[in-house]
């Protein structure tokens, strides 16, 4: 019995000396593996791969078509919530109403069109050029 346990010591006592060796010598692949996921990317500094530093926000640098497919297409392309539709008549009847009126009510919203059609980091020139987009999905 004597020997079972001082086998038993020692094998515990093995395992919390390996244990706490590995953990010394882990120390920088713990660090590795509990450090921030992702670093930021300063608009402009390329030295963290170019796409991830090409501006996102604000300034136009988005195609009208780019910005209705990011964010508007969700409802826009299937008239969901009554919203008007893409490519169809809805367009031509919208519009008519002039581009000052379309942008005011969509920066501001419309019934069921939320403000900016939730696209916070639209400029008004891009919400302008998304519409721009969907009105001349009908000519
Ligand atoms: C959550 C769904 C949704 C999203 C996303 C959305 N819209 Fe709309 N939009 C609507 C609905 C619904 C209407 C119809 C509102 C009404 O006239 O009752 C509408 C109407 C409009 C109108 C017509 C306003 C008017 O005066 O007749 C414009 C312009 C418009 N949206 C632009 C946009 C643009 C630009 C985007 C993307 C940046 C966008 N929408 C994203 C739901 C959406």
């Amino acid at each position: 019995m004597k020997k079972i346990t001082s086998a038993l010591v020692a094998l515990g006592l093995g395992v919390a000396l390996s244990a706490s060796v590995q953990a010394t010598s882990n120390d920088e692949a713990v660090i590795e593996r509990i450090k921030a996921v992702g670093s930021v990317c300063i608009e402009g500094d390329d030295s963290c791969g170019g796409a991830a530093a090409a501006p996102v926000a604000a300034g136009g640098t988005r195609s009208a078509e780019e910005v209705y497919t990011a964010k508007c297409a969700g409802c826009h392309a299937t008239g969901a919530a009554g919203a008007p539709k893409y490519g169809t008549s809805d367009w031509a009847d919208r519009g008519s109403k002039g581009m000052e009126t379309l942008l005011a009510n969509a920066i501001n919203g419309i019934n069921a069109m939320p403000p900016r059609g939730l696209c916070a980091d639209c400029s008004d020139e891009e919400l302008q050029g998304a519409i721009q987009h969907m009105i001349d999905s009908v000519q």
